[in-house]
């Protein structure tokens, strides 16, 4: 039988070892991807996010944990992965400028997957790939072919990115924050190039992002993460219908809405205290104990498990456990 997921993560950890202590970037977490479909996953800065693309796509081996990928085992290190698995998730970098060779041309800085995988075999062909990946992103080839990132406005640099993350035909693509370092007016451009991409190759991904309006548009899932923990996970909808952990309706009730309908559903008498605690040292029990109003003494002493409380949603909190 034909996997109905595309990707699976299990009990992923990913620590970094540091002069001060060992950061536990992201401390067991577990997700599935549907084929054809998005998973937005969303936290606050230093949840764990971006180190959870970067081990997906292969540029730190998990300190423990598998990912599986079309149903075969990819918790291996970058080089020993099979190359056509290699070509098959790609990742669009939280940072555009840092990503691009600064002394590249942008023919060359897109068309190098397509050589590295042997996808072309002369100088004209990969100008013409090039070309109509350029012009999917919205980018004029006969403007941009030649001229290097430094040239270029952040949107067209993310763009740029995007072009290449593509080049190679990918099922999976990671968009880390694809918008976030961008104008508004740019925002909404190159989210568009990302929806009709998804839509035109059939993509998979994960979509990080802090921004919950945005992600309500673009996945079919969502994940939240804290402090390297997932806390919720649920079909876009339901999590917008029905949020259950007292962090995700933190996270809801500071989202600006335009209309009173929507201001009606937002979750009440829960505002947002306190901030994120350290990942080299969490708190104990639940790591959202501090900053929850509903934290009793059994929150501080056990981590709640990850339990599916209706179909499709998940929620580690203990107000909700059965225990
Ligand atoms: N290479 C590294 N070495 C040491 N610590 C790291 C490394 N990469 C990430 N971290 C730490 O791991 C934690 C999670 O970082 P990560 O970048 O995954 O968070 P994030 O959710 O993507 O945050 P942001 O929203 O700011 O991008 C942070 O405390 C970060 O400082
Ligand atoms: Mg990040």
């Amino acid at each position: 039988m034909e996997n109905e997921y595309i990707l699976e993560i299990r009990n992923l950890k990913k620590y970094f070892p540091t002069p001060y202590g060992t950061v536990k970037a992201v401390d067991n977490i577990s997700l599935k991807v549907k084929k054809g479909t998005t998973m937005g996953l969303v936290g606050e800065s230093g949840s764990g996010k971006s180190t959870t693309g970067h081990v997906v796509v292969g540029l730190f081996p998990p300190t423990d944990g598998k990912i599986l990928f079309k149903g075969q085992d990819i918790s291996m290190p970058l080089e020993r992965r099979p190359k056509n698995l290699k070509r098959d998730i790609q990742m669009v970098f939280q940072d555009p400028a840092s990503s691009l060779n600064p002394k590249k041309i942008i023919r060359d800085i897109v068309g190098l997957p397509l050589k590295v995988h042997g996808m072309v075999s002369s100088r004209e062909e990969m100008e013409e790939k090039v070309s109509k990946l350029l012009e999917m992103v919205e980018l004029p080839p006969e403007d941009f072919l030649y001229r290097k990132p430094t040239d270029l406005g952040g949107g067209e640099k993310q763009a740029v990115s995007i072009a290449r993350a593509i080049a190679t035909n990918p099922s999976f693509v990671i968009f880390d924050e694809p918008t976030s370092a961008l104008d508004v007016s740019i925002q909404a451009k190159i989210i568009n190039a990302i929806l009709n991409i998804q839509k035109e190759f059939r993509l998979s991904s994960l979509f990080i992002t802090h921004d919950l309006s945005l992600m309500r548009n673009i996945s079919s899932y969502v994940a939240i993460m804290y402090l390297g923990k997932i806390c919720e996970m649920a079909p876009t909808e339901t999590f917008f219908q029905k949020p259950l952990h007292p962090y995700t309706q933190m996270l809801l009730s500071s989202v600006p809405v335009l209309t009173k309908e929507e201001e009606e559903l937002k979750p009440k008498g829960i505002k947002s205290v306190g901030e994120i605690g350290s990942p080299i040292n969490p708190p104990s029990g639940c790591r959202f104990h501090p900053r929850c109003p509903f934290a009793t003494e059994i929150c501080k002493k056990k981590e709640p498990k990850l339990v599916e409380v209706e179909p499709e949603h998940y929620v580690a909190c203990h107000l909700y456990s059965s225990e």
